[in-house]
């Protein structure tokens, strides 16, 4: 059953355009970094959600020389793909290349979806272990040429309501592979920070979308904080039109 509200509930975004995506790293790391010492100094942990896809994995490999308090790092995956831990597609193995085997998060720090068992059982088990933790500090999120975020896809169910579970199994994907996992909309928005890094002229009919107040799924994560877009040139000229 689809259960997207006719209208969405209403999403701060502050937009950031960078020449290159050089500089949009560069932010980007600043900005999490920044994020981890506050979250630290304040409560001791610092809870991040990784994104998956290709455009965070300069990110992630710019992280691996980050001067940071790495034992109170708690890695999150906004979403995952079905597919047994090492398989090249999971979205935990290229955050492990990129970063987390090269730093000193504990192995018990990291939580990856099990979706090797399958999208409903991991959704289940995933949302069990979510429990533990209240807000996210720190989420981090990409943009699908259709607008959708995480695995949250077009005419699917986003997860947006108060009684959503915060992991949903997801079959049909658009994007392959078919069956995933992915936070709900409701549990990515309860966040201290959220950030999109959105990279290419092939996100520009999304921008438009997103700035025309279309219902993409993007626009369904709605933070009381608002949320920040990293934008490269390419991706924001539909921001102009
Ligand atoms: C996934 C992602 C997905 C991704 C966007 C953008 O598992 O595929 O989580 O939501 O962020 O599709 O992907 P690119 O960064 O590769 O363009």
């Amino acid at each position: 059953m689809t259960r997207v509200p006719a209208a969405l509930p209403t999403q701060v975004v502050r937009w950031h355009v960078f020449p290159d995506d050089a500089s949009l790293v560069a932010n980007a790391l600043a900005r999490v970094v920044a994020a981890a010492r506050d979250a630290i100094a304040q409560h001791g942990a610092f809870d991040i959600v990784l994104a998956g896809g290709h455009t965070p994995r300069k990110l992630y490999r710019a992280l691996r020389n980050a001067d940071a308090d790495w034992p109170r790092w708690h890695v999150w995956f906004g979403d995952e793909r079905c597919a047994p831990p090492k398989d090249p597609e999971r979205n935990s193995r290229m955050a492990h290349e990129e970063w987390l085997d090269h730093v000193a998060i504990p192995a018990g720090n990291v939580h990856a979806i099990p979706a090797e068992s399958g999208a409903r059982e991991a959704a289940v088990l995933y949302a069990r272990e979510l429990r533990s933790i209240d807000a996210f500090d720190f989420v981090l999120l990409g943009l699908g040429e259709d607008g959708h975020t995480a695995s949250l896809f077009p005419g699917h169910d986003w997860g947006m309501h108060a009684d959503s579970p915060d992991a949903i199994a997801v079959f049909k994907a658009p994007k392959p592979p078919p069956e995933r996992v992915s936070l709900s909309a409701q549990r990515l928005s309860n966040a201290r920070k959220v950030l999109y890094l959105v990279e290419g002229v092939g996100k520009r009919d999304a921008i438009a979308a997103w700035k025309r107040g279309d219902a993409i799924p993007a626009a369904s994560i709605t933070p009381e904080c608002g949320v920040d877009v990293l934008l490269d040139a390419a991706a924001a000229a539909a921001a102009e039109t």
